[in-house]
């Protein structure tokens, strides 16, 4: 394989070819994403929910994202890795958001950060990527700020707020971010944002006319009936396949019909 650098990602866009990218939290289903030829993998704090069943992405510490970062890498060998740094980590000070990266990328072997935020945390951005830490910017719907805003709502809908993520786009591509998430935004910003810079930007809940999408794993398969928002597409219904699979071998040991002869020594 050809390995997914920060490098190809700009000359993705650079040449309109479309970034994907897709959460995943563990060895095995890294692997797979990564030889189904996802383009980014991101480790994100999602796992708070997905993995940790945790109502929002506070909770989840830097040694779990860590972990679940480490099994992610030994399953890839194509996909660039991105970490979310989890809240609490890196909006302190700058020497904290670096010591921070530093162990994600020490100790999982990971290849780039992603931190949620504009202006109010660019002197730990800077002083991450003056240590050689790709960082990915997270702009939009920043769900670590979940208590400031009350709901996982739509943003930047008001002039204001739209002027202010464009400034804090503008400002993450000057100071040398890779690329920028932008979730749950009108498409029409999006795109106006996408065609301000040159760093990609990959949408979730943010249209077509970015540069590339990205989608919570478990979420597009299908694995979780509960969350239903209009950005979500399903590509599988793993909830039902999985389902119906348990509920058969739960039947067959009850039955007494697992094992069969030829499946025991
Ligand atoms: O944690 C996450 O899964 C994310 C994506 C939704 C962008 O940050
Ligand atoms: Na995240």
């Amino acid at each position: 394989y050809k390995r997914i650098t920060v490098k190809s990602l700009i000359e993705m866009k650079a040449n309109a070819e479309k970034i994907s990218m897709l959460t995943s939290y563990d060895f095995t289903m890294a692997q797979i994403v990564d030889q189904a030829g996802i383009d980014v993998i991101l480790v994100g704090d999602s796992a708070s929910n997905v993995m940790a069943g945790h109502e929002t992405t506070l909770p989840i510490t830097l040694d779990q994202m860590i972990y679940h970062a480490s099994g992610v890498i030994r399953g890839v060998k194509r996909a660039l890795v991105v970490v979310d740094l989890p809240f609490g980590s890196y909006q302190g000070d700058p020497r904290e958001a670096l010591r921070s990266s530093i162990r994600i990328m020490k100790e999982s072997g990971a290849h780039a950060v992603k931190m949620e935020g504009g202006g109010e945390i660019k002197d730990s951005i800077k002083r991450i990527l003056k240590a050689g830490v790709p960082v990915m910017g997270h702009l939009g719907l920043t769900p670590q700020s979940i208590y400031k805003f009350g709901a996982y709502t739509v943003r930047a809908k008001e002039e204001y707020e739209a002027q202010q993520l464009k400034e804090d786009a503008l400002m993450l591509e000057k100071i040398g971010c890779f690329a920028i998430v932008l979730e749950k935004v009108p498409a029409k910003l999006a795109e106006e944002v996408a065609k301000s810079v040159q760093v990609p930007v990959i949408g979730i809940g943010a249209g077509a006319g970015v540069d590339g999408q990205v989608l919570v794993l478990h979420d597009m398969l299908g694995m979780n009936k509960e969350f239903n928002p209009r950005f979500l597409r399903r590509y599988a219904d793993l909830n039902t396949v999985m389902t119906d699979a348990i509920q058969q071998y739960n039947s067959d040991v009850k039955a007494a019909k697992f094992p069969s002869d030829q499946e025991q020594y």
